[in-house]
């Protein structure tokens, strides 16, 4: 069975859906509302802990039967059931895409034997049975590594916060080594443990990263030392070793798990040190309840197939070239940066599973911040801009804080916004509001709101570890949708390569403080003006 290579724009649905996109286009979904009292309920998903309420968005009951044609006719259905059977279909790297293996319940035994390695390691540490070279309890854990190996267990670091135990966790990604040096200054080597994380143990950032730290690490202590010291998370258990990590402190990856969809792996180690092996299986249990809500429920009442398909709508018919996805959850600060990772290294491909060059839009861009901040920030372009951009608003119903007072004013913004967006404020209510003076006041004009700004808000019950892990599972699912859908590979990322490999030699070039490449003349000059300085 081959995964499905269907053009959209070739099937009945597409061109269903291009003619119906000019009936509604100019539509105002206001009308729609009025019109229909009960239009809410028929846009809204009831799911364990989440309220997805979709309604505000530029659709009809006809739009969402058009789109639930095209998941059929390109196959979504079956490309579901490939993805999660393990067939090999991430086909330019000849790879299976499972990252969905490592929190279903009957786990493989490579799986179930890595988890109990992190368990009881990760307790042992926590528990100060793992010492340091001098007999230290640790009490800070570095993790080093990049995109993938990095802003998972970062973002889900921050967001858990809350359940955090004693143990500090830093996290080191950038080659530039400011960031190592902001570090150190928190650390004591005897009292602190690295843990590398990187799949192909090549990656320059970490690489050059972890050869700091050890160098630092080896000021103080003897290299006999480094087994106390160091872990490292890879499937290049050579060059691991060569850099002196002992097979007993190396934690598998597959190649079956995208860097990207890899948190759920021994990639989370830092993560389950910081909040504890038991934290940990929730957030995998809530990914994995979310899993099998998009495995077997009806396309109609599927959070990830409904978040997906919308996307493909404003993308490909509205024509939008971004989305923005805000959090009303200071916890949640790392999650646009992960989840631009997730989407933009995914679906940013011009190339369909032919072959050959797609003729429409895919990727979009994707982009946010926490809410009420963003609210004083870029919210003016969203309510008064020209653009239109579609917007995801993820709440809680409950804090962990006390402070319900707090909690409310922020809900209260949350509401806010998405009500403004849509309904937005007409120049009779301004000049109403000013009591009706000077109604031929042009400054009247500046504070229309136009409204009919569409958005889709997840309201959770509590920012938990399982209500997490299964909000990252909707989006790890609506990437997968997309490429679906547009018919492009979602899982390799062939698009990072060539910067690394020109990185490679104009490093060598200002190494030997020589230009020896046919540069062209932009970039040869700006080489000059940093070798000359
Ligand atoms: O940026 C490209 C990439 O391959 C990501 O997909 C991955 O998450 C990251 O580099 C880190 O790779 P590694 O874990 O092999 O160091």
């Amino acid at each position: 069975m081959t995964f499905p290579k269907i053009n959209p724009t070739t099937t009945t649905a597409w061109k269903k859906l291009e003619k119906h996109f000019e009936t509604i286009k100019n539509k105002n979904m206001n009308f729609w509302f009025d019109q229909n009292p009960n239009r809410a309920k028929k846009f809204q998903i009831n799911w364990k802990n989440f309220f997805v309420d979709f309604s505000k968005n530029k659709i009809t009951e006809e739009t969402m039967k058009l789109l639930f044609s095209l998941a059929k006719e390109t196959k979504l259905k079956e490309a579901i059931h490939q993805q999660f059977e393990g067939f090999p279909i991430n086909e330019t790297e000849k790879r299976a895409v499972l990252h969905t293996a490592l929190r279903k319940k009957e786990k493989e035994k490579e799986v179930e034997e890595t988890l109990e390695r992190m368990k009881s390691f990760s307790d042992s540490v926590i528990e100060g049975k793992w010492r340091g070279f001098t007999g230290e309890k640790i009490t800070d854990v570095v993790n080093i590594g990049i995109g993938g190996s990095d802003l998972g267990p970062k973002m889900a670091m921050e967001a858990l916060q809350f359940y955090k135990n004693h143990l500090n966790v830093h996290f080191v990604s950038n080659v530039d080594a400011d960031q190592a040096a902001e570090v150190f200054k928190r650390l004591n080597p005897e009292t602190t443990l690295i843990i590398v994380v990187s799949k192909s143990f090549t990656t320059l950032e970490t690489i050059n990263n972890a050869k700091i730290f050890r160098k630092w690490f080896l000021k103080t202590i003897p290299k006999k030392g480094m087994m106390q010291h160091f872990v490292t998370v890879s499937s290049n258990l050579e060059e691991a070793n060569k850099f002196g990590i002992g097979k007993k402190n190396i934690f598998p990856m597959w190649d079956w798990v995208g860097g990207r969809f890899s948190l759920w792996s021994a990639v989370g180690l830092s993560l389950c040190c910081g909040i504890g092996f038991n934290n940990f299986c929730k957030l995998l249990e809530g990914a994995q309840e979310m899993d099998e809500h998009f495995k077997n429920t009806d396309f109609k009442e599927n959070i990830p197939v409904i978040l997906g398909l919308l996307s493909v709508w404003y993308n490909n018919f509205f024509e939008v070239e971004t989305e923005a996805i805000i959090p009303y959850s200071h916890y949640l600060e790392g999650l646009v940066p992960y989840l631009q990772q997730a989407f933009m290294e995914s679906n940013g491909k011009n190339i369909c599973r032919n072959g050959e060059a797609v003729p429409y839009q895919t990727g979009n861009i994707i982009w946010g911040s926490t809410g009420s901040n963003a609210q004083h920030a870029f919210f003016q372009l969203l309510h008064q801009g020209t653009k239109m951009i579609p917007c995801d608003f993820i709440g809680f119903k409950k804090s962990l804080h006390q402070d319900q007072q707090s909690h409310d004013m922020l809900m209260a913004n949350f509401f806010a916004q998405t009500e403004a967006l849509l309904k937005g404020k007409s120049k009779a209510e301004v000049i109403a509001e000013n009591n009706h003076k000077n109604p031929e006041n042009t400054l009247y004009t500046y504070k229309v709101f136009e409204g009919n700004k569409p958005s889709t808000t997840l309201l959770i019950d509590q920012l938990t570890p399982k209500n997490l892990g299964s909000l990252l599972a909707i989006y790890e699912h609506k990437i997968f949708v997309q490429g679906v859908i547009w018919n492009i590979f979602s899982y390799d990322q062939w698009g990072v390569e060539l910067g690394k490999q020109l990185a490679s030699v104009i490093y060598e070039n200002l190494k030997n403080k020589e230009i020896t490449k046919d540069f062209d003349s932009s970039t040869a000059a700006l080489l000059n003006a940093y070798l000359s300085s």
